[in-house]
């Protein structure tokens, strides 16, 4: 599938956009190992999730659903699992496979773990290193590449964790490999990354605690089910921030987004360079802040982004840079190599497509240097990366002409619907086959 956008438009209405997909993961995962039932709300109807909830279901668990975001799953309890009697496929997804790798590590079966092209070519030595120093036995191809062979029946050890690189993946790896762990699990990391899985294993009734940075729990308690509902992404509601600050004449009322302080930096760093969005009727719902979001047109500023917001934005930069090359001025970029090994090397992606559409630009090893100017038209390849694709699709805002995105079926994966949702909000959107 391809995006071809007219140039133009300006973004209105109210929309809700798709349930956060790092919640979602984390909602099967624990509901799956919880005793007793879980109910779900808002869940995530895409790619990445659902392969998460098919791969449990390939060891025995009964779920229900999703229909219209609703879940039910019938937990079996930490130890209730069945061995799988194929890999578990899971997608496009790194969160699934990180997540996993920690929950695999502690069973009693082996089990394997692949993915997709992208999937299979992205780094597991950060979780594989510290699974390791519990005691687990996993398998993979150079460098960390998936598939991951993981040989059950091992006795986990709790250990003392110091995260190299700031990873909620990594991190919450290793707290679930610490559910079966003997003794107590803790790490500390460089920077504070979204702390989904300690908020939803509390939600749990399991105990983790955060003292002076250090963030552990002790192994062989219990989960308890429980219901979760699940907010709007703001890694998705970036788009229609991004969009309604550089189209003049927009107004847009963002519903139920997801507002944990861990996942706000999209909205601190437009708001730095100049963008116009108002919080309201913040509230909290199961442990998880959430908020409407109304966004207006603003002419945008360059700006040197604060290195330690971006672990708070880490999803956010290809629609932030969307922002920057609408902005006056420059935007300096630095401290996100991790960018690099995203489902693309979405500073790559980024770089090559902004210069297709005529915007000055410079990547780094960590970042990028972009210079505000006039959008154009063309062609570009999004590399089967769902921000990319919607990244360059609002950028059809204000360029002077049609933008046509290529390969845009892995949208999916964090925001079906995205076409329909974004064209009935204004934005001149047609999707081919
Ligand atoms: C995620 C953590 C982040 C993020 C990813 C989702 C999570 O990855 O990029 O989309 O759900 O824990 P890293 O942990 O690699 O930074």
């Amino acid at each position: 599938m391809k995006f071809v956008v007219q140039p133009g438009g300006q973004l209105t209405g109210e929309h809700r956009v798709p349930g956060d997909k790092s919640m979602s993961h984390r909602a099967v995962m624990l509901g799956s190992l919880a005793e007793g039932t879980t109910e779900v709300t808002g869940f995530l109807e895409g790619e990445d999730a659902l392969r998460t909830i098919a791969a449990f279901r390939q060891m025995g668990v009964a779920i229900d659903g999703p229909e219209a975001g609703s879940l039910t799953i019938t937990g079996v309890g930490l130890h209730g699992l069945a061995a799988p009697q194929q890999a578990l496929d899971l997608g496009n997804a790194g969160t699934g496979m990180r997540l996993f790798a920690g929950i695999l590590a502690g069973q009693t079966f082996n089990s394997e773990l692949i993915g997709d092209a992208s999937l299979m070519q992205r780094p597991m030595g950060r979780v594989i290193n510290p699974l390791s120093k519990m005691g687990a036995r996993i398998e993979s191809l150079s460098e960390g590449r998936p598939p991951l062979v993981i040989s059950g029946g091992q006795d986990l050890q709790g250990i003392h964790y110091d995260l190299p690189i700031a990873s909620a993946q990594v991190k919450s790896c290793v707290l679930l490999a610490g559910l079966y762990a003997k003794g107590r699990t803790s790490i500390t990391e460089p920077a504070p990354t979204r702390d989904h899985t300690e908020r939803m294993l509390g939600g749990f009734g399991y105990d983790v605690d955060s003292t002076n940075g250090v963030i552990g729990l002790d192994g062989g308690g219990r989960l308890v089910g429980t219901s979760i509902d699940i907010p709007a992404d703001v890694s998705s509601a970036a788009f229609l921030l991004v969009g309604a600050s550089i189209a003049p004449g927009s107004d847009v009322l963002l519903k139920h987004v997801g507002m944990n302080p861990t996942r706000v930096g999209v909205l601190n760093i437009l708001t730095l360079m100049g963008a116009d969005i108002s919080v309201l009727n913040p509230r909290e719902i199961g442990g998880e802040p959430v908020a409407d979001l109304q966004v207006r047109y603003a002419p945008l500023h360059g700006i040197d982004i604060p290195e330690d917001e971006v672990p708070l934005a880490i999803d956010e930069f290809p629609a932030l840079f969307i922002a920057a090359a609408c902005a006056s001025g420059t935007t300096i970029l630095r401290g996100a190599s991790e960018l690099r090994v995203k489902e693309s090397d979405r500073i790559a992606a980024m770089a090559e497509g902004l210069s297709t559409l005529g915007i000055k630009n410079e990547p780094t090893s960590d970042g990028i240097v972009i210079e505000g100017g006039q959008l154009g038209g063309g062609s570009v390849n999004t590399f089967h990366d769902h921000r990319i694709a919607m990244a360059f699709a609002v950028a059809g805002l204000r360029a002077s002409a049609a933008i046509e995105v290529l390969d845009c079926d892995h949208v999916a994966t964090s925001f079906p619907g995205f076409a329909e949702l974004i064209s009935s909000a204004g934005l001149k959107l047609d999707a081919h086959r």
